[in-house]
């Protein structure tokens, strides 16, 4: 059995779920990896453009696996794959699980093509369907954690599948659109500073009071936080032009040695997507390349740069449990709101003497490292390489951004990434006073 341990559910929350509603919820979920990918040709859906990026038809075969794996496998009568090989290639990191295909070779995947992928996700689909509405209500109630844990994995997914594309498409000269057009320009916002007291503060998700989480949320536990302050907003494009014509990415002294490494071995000299012609900084997204705008929030930079940035500002980054604690102090605990519609970060907008763009926007690297929480005891079996496993040389940001799926995210979530990552949605929000972590 597994997948029985890695999430916690409210103590109500068996009882909520009906067959028909979870047969909903996991409908409303796999149909919006299809919306996802409807837009994209079997072309677009195959290229891996780096080794971190996988191919969109990959994520929609690999997400079925998952179903397919931990759930179909484990509890469907006479259970037979849908192809042998499936498992071989669709099998992302699963030791436990066995040997599986090179990650930096699925772009050379050109079979099962795309229409391949979608009978194999339609074929899943009823199987699933068919499981859920056979089973007791007890066998139901023991395998909800597994199926929910299905619905967040292929969320996570989704944003992945965003996330890739936006890679793919920045390698085509011809500047092809994912969807819609750019959002209006702005002009930055004036910052403001919401002043924290700190104290002693209970950090990670509450398993009696709160819905679904990842076992790297757990346990939640005691943190000492000095007084400090946070930015009402994320650092914006206008202000890393300054830092970049103040020769931010030129200045070592502004860097941990680890990044000026990188700024010299990668050639770094702006944001992963920016690129500058005739004077003018332009910046790839999913919804077409235009002029850097200056009130968005400037995105896709590493940790290196974000640090490199906070020293240049005279600032540095929050921890995690200063992030944390900051949005539940001062009301924004919710699951954030995403930019419907919208593939991109948009402007703070007035001040509201509270955090703004806590959610839906960038991801915010925090100054703290993904380790385990005091107490954290990874679930025994294959679903424990969930997340424990990754817990080394990687750093925690906070929050959501515009490409996270609706619901996903919430406060205590802990997305994580290497210290020199720059494809996720990742921006910046400063921090002063208290002590470093
Ligand atoms: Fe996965």
């Amino acid at each position: 059995m597994v997948g029985m341990t890695v999430i916690q559910t409210p103590a109500d929350w068996r009882t909520d779920q009906d067959p028909g509603g979870l047969v909903q919820r996991y409908d409303d979920v796999r149909g919006h990896t299809e919306r996802l990918a409807a837009p994209l040709s079997p072309e677009d859906q195959t290229v891996q453009s780096m080794a971190d990026v996988s191919p969109t038809k990959w994520h929609r075969a690999h997400v079925t696996w998952f179903f397919e794996t931990f759930l179909l496998a484990e509890h469907e009568s006479g259970f037979a794959p849908f192809q042998d090989q499936y498992w071989f290639l669709f099998n992302s990191y699963y030791e436990t699980l066995g040997p599986r295909y090179s990650r930096p070779d699925r772009g050379l995947i050109t079979r099962p093509g795309v229409h391949e992928v979608g009978d194999y996700r339609a074929n899943v689909d009823d199987r699933v369907r068919d499981l859920i509405a056979r089973l007791d209500d007890g066998t139901l109630a023991a395998l909800a954690p597994t199926i929910e844990l299905g619905f967040h994995h292929e969320q996570q997914h989704q944003e992945l599948l965003l996330m890739d594309i936006k890679h793919v498409l920045s390698r085509n000269p011809l500047q092809p659109v994912y969807a819609g057009a750019p959002p209006p320009r702005s002009e930055p916002d004036a910052l403001g500073w919401v002043d924290v007291e700190g104290g002693l503060v209970e950090i990670g998700h509450d398993p009696t009071t709160q819905g679904f989480c990842f076992d790297n949320e757990l346990p939640r536990h005691r943190q000492w936080l000095e007084p400090y302050r946070l930015a009402d907003r994320l650092v914006t494009n206008g202000e890393w032009l300054a830092f970049v014509a103040d020769g931010g990415y030129r200045r070592h002294e502004l860097w941990l040695s680890d990044g000026w490494s990188r700024v010299n071995a990668e050639g770094w000299t702006a944001p992963l997507y920016w690129s500058e012609v005739d004077g003018v900084w332009f910046e790839h997204t999913l919804h077409g390349t235009w002029p850097v705008d200056p009130g968005a929030p400037v995105c896709h930079v590493s940790f290196y740069e974000a640090e490199a940035f906070a020293t240049w500002a005279g600032k540095r980054l929050p921890s995690e449990g200063e992030w944390e604690h900051a949005v539940v102090s001062t009301g924004l605990s919710s699951t954030g709101a995403p930019a419907g519609g919208a593939y991109h970060p948009r402007a703070a907008g007035p001040a509201t003497g509270g955090l703004r763009q806590v959610h839906g926007e960038c991801w915010e690297w925090t100054s703290s490292a993904y380790h385990p929480y005091p107490g954290f005891h990874p679930p025994p079996g294959a679903i424990g390489e969930y997340n424990g496993k990754f817990m080394s040389n990687q750093m925690v940001l906070r929050g959501g951004c515009a490409l996270t799926s609706p619901g996903h995210a919430r406060t205590t979530y802990r997305n994580f990434f290497p210290h020199a990552a720059r494809w996720a949605l990742s921006g910046v929000r400063l921090a002063d006073g208290g002590a470093p972590r």
